[in-house]
């Protein structure tokens, strides 16, 4: 059975992909920040009480991951880093383009998984199988997608790649797989009601891309659908 932790697994992508991995049998941390804010992934918990629990997790907060990564008595075969933020779709010259709000963008979206994974590396190093990490970015973060807009949730998604980038080479001799993914343009709080798949379609193509995922393909970007994407 496969251990995954998802980060912001209370809505959205990471509620989907929760629900999916119960349902095909994984065992689930769902990472919540707000646990009152959590109504349907507590009916989810309840639903597979063996399988399923709730870590309160705020991932820009470091005292946060700490906590939750030392109450945490069990390996973790797979860390999705999948919670993130957005800022809007203007131009330069938009209103949401404040100081303050590069600083959530990019601080959730980049730094976090860089935190996540650092926090939680030794459960991974417990997997009795082989580790992996897939952190959710955004086909907004590829230098090969031209648009003039979403300044900093693009930069902020650049970042994201980099990073797992980089954890890919420092945690290639622990043979612990580490690659980025786009989840397609999801109906989601943040995607928006045109999207062009629902969360449950998205999180089917990530759980296969997740499977996939080896160290041959570590340090790559990937779409939910297998395609490789530039980073
Ligand atoms: N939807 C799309 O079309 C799309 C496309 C490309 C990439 N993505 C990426 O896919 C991921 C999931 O997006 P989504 O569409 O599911 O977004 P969403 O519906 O807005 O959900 C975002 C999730 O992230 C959590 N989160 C945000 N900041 C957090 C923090 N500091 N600590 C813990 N959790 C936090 C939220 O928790 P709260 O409920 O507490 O706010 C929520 O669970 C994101 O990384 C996003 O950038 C989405």
């Amino acid at each position: 059975m496969t251990t995954i932790l998802i980060t912001g697994a209370n809505r959205g992508i990471g509620l989907a992909l929760a629900t999916l991995a119960l349902k095909r049998g994984d065992k689930v941390i769902a990472g919540c920040r707000n646990l009152e804010s959590a109504a349907e992934l507590s009916a989810l918990q309840k639903n597979y009480p063996e399988h399923c629990s709730i870590i309160e997790l705020d991932v820009v907060d470091e005292q946060s991951l700490e906590n939750a990564a030392s109450s945490l008595r069990e390996p973790v075969d797979l860390l999705v880093c999948n919670a993130g933020v957005q800022n809007g779709y203007s131009g330069m010259h938009g209103e949401e383009n404040t100081m303050a709000a590069f600083e959530k963008v990019l601080v959730t979206n980049v730094a976090s998984p860089f935190f996540t994974t650092r926090a939680f590396l030794p459960h991974l190093r417990e997997s009795s199988g082989a580790a992996k990490v897939a952190v959710i970015s955004s086909l907004m973060g590829s230098q090969a997608h031209t648009a003039a807009n979403a300044y900093a949730y693009r930069a902020s998604k650049a970042g994201a790649n980099n990073i797992a980038v980089t954890l890919s080479h420092e945690l290639a001799s622990e043979n612990i797989a580490v690659a980025t993914y786009h989840p397609g343009w999801v109906r989601t709080d943040m995607g928006g009601p045109n999207g062009d798949i629902s969360p449950a379609e998205s999180a089917a193509g990530l759980l296969d891309r997740f499977d996939e995922l080896s160290m041959e393909q570590s340090g790559l970007f990937i779409n939910y659908n297998g395609d490789k994407l530039q980073l």
